[in-house]
């Protein structure tokens, strides 16, 4: 939700992550604010971990990792 990522087209993330919940249904989504990364979002913050750089094309490759290194996520 932050301004910086917003204008580098944070929207089609969450769109790629609203289609992502159609595969892994324990997904849960949430607007956050800055992360203070600003220069290099789109920022994503999963278990704690911010992940930066992140589009559209890569948020799917971010979760498979994430769940991989998750005790959290199935
Ligand atoms: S607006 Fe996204 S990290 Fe600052």
């Amino acid at each position: 939700m932050g301004s910086s990522c917003h204008l580098k087209n944070s929207y089609r993330v969450v769109q790629k992550l609203e289609e992502l919940r159609k595969t892994f249904p324990d997904i849960s989504i949430y607007g956050s604010l800055c992360f203070g990364h600003c220069s290099e979002g789109v920022c994503v913050q999963i278990d704690g971990k911010i992940h930066k750089g992140v589009t559209e094309k890569n948020i799917e490759k971010i979760i498979l990792e994430a769940k991989n290194e998750s005790n959290y996520l199935q």
